[in-house]
């Protein structure tokens, strides 16, 4: 059993990811965070994300294990973490661990649910069930201020809105594996909806192919 959840940048579908892998015990894997975290390695040595090798190299190299303390959850590590997301060469080096996972959950989990850009094209074109969870931009835009300004209370949603709209453009354009919505995906926006709300309906779809 495999659950793809694709959208873009604080769509909820990682909240929603989190929710049903807690509610139906499956495994969960943000693959943005592998992105984010070859991202981080290239900013740590103070090197251009743009330089295909180097974002290459981090990739190859990358663990997830390796992260624990790294903090990849800010803008500027997002932003750069779709520049290297273009790259074809980092795309296929984080290729197989994702459908490893989905394969072969960890801890014999019964599934696995992974959230992303590109799980219901590419890494897992047979998923049991997929999403695609969208939401209007500034709806948003004011969820990732909300996540962020406690730490950083300089941030303007005004700025988040514009970094919002650069990724997930430049997540959209590229030419392999760019943010779509798989043709048998189910669509969900959650601009007008709870969490609660979000979650119960993706149950009714899952439950209804179980
Ligand atoms: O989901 P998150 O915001 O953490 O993802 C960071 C970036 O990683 C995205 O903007 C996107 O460029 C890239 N990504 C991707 N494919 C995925 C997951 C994330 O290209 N499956």
């Amino acid at each position: 059993m495999v659950i793809a959840l694709d959208g873009p940048a604080a769509s909820g579908k990682g909240t929603l990811a989190r929710l049903i892998s807690e509610h139906y015990g499956f495994a969960h894997l943000d693959t943005g965070t592998l992105y984010r975290g070859v991202a981080w390695l290239v900013l740590s040595e103070n090197a251009d994300p743009t330089d295909p090798v180097l974002a290459t190299n981090a990739a190859r190299t990358f663990e997830i294990e390796k992260l624990a303390d790294a903090d990849i959850r800010t803008k500027e590590v997002g932003a750069a973490a779709s520049v290297v997301a273009a790259n074809s060469d980092v795309r296929s080096a984080l290729l197989d661990f994702q459908r490893r996972f989905a394969l072969k959950p960890p801890q014999n989990a019964v599934g696995a649910v992974l959230d992303g850009r590109d799980i219901g094209t590419v890494v897992c074109p047979d998923a049991t069930v997929k999403f695609f969870v969208t939401a209007s931009p500034k709806t948003r835009a004011h969820r990732r201020w909300l996540e962020l300004v406690s730490g950083r209370p300089e941030l303007q949603e005004a700025e988040i809105y514009k970094d919002l709209l650069e990724r997930d453009a430049r997540d959209a354009a590229r030419d392999d594996a760019p943010m779509a919505a798989a043709d048998d995906a189910e669509l969900l926006d959650t601009t007008h909806l709870s969490i609660d709300a979000a979650f119960a309906a993706a149950r009714r779809v899952i439950d209804g192919v179980f």
